[in-house]
């Protein structure tokens, strides 16, 4: 007699973007809701952009400051007790600025086959130095060799 397998995350489809990291996950709370239990827009601007701002400090490899949100769609609502998970790429570097992709998917009262996309936002952050003023982002060569 065979023994029953028990599903594991790598058999379950979860509905997440498939070999990716979030940057973030996080659980709203009813603090974060109105009385009707959607989560205030604000809460989640808020941890979309601290999402963001991971990969944008790797590879500034310091201090960056928001400048831009340049686009933020609210696909689906958010409710308490929804699980977040917070992807972000990087979509552009420029000369002192770094444009990060963030997307939102939300596992629904915590069943990973219950999952949908929430959130898409691009934020633009500036390299910045000690004085907050602009610097250029550092070289690929530069990060490696650093
Ligand atoms: C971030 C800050 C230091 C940049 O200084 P600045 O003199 O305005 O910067 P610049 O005009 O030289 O622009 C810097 C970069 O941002 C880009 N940028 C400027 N405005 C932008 C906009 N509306 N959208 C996207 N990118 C923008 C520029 O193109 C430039 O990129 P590049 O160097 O890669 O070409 C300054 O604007 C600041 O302190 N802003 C407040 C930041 C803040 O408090 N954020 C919230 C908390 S983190």
């Amino acid at each position: 007699m065979t023994t029953p397998q028990i599903p594991t995350v790598n058999t379950i489809n979860r509905g997440l973007p498939a070999g990716k990291m979030p940057e973030l996950r996080m659980m709203p709370s009813p603090s974060d809701a109105n009385v009707y239990g959607d989560v205030f827009g604000g809460w989640i601007m808020a941890q979309v952009d601290i999402a963001g701002s991971l990969p944008a400090t790797r590879r500034a490899n310091g201090r960056v400051a928001t400048i831009a949100v340049n686009s933020f769609v609210f696909k689906n609502p958010v409710f308490v007790g929804d699980l977040l998970s917070f992807y972000a790429d990087i979509v552009k570097v420029g000369n002192t600025s770094i444009t990060v992709q963030v997307e939102v998917y939300a596992e629904r009262n915590r069943l990973q086959a219950d999952t949908v996309k929430v959130t898409e936002a691009t934020l633009t952050y500036v390299a910045t130095d000690s004085d907050r003023k602009p610097r250029k982002v550092p070289s690929i060569e530069t990060l490696i060799n650093s």
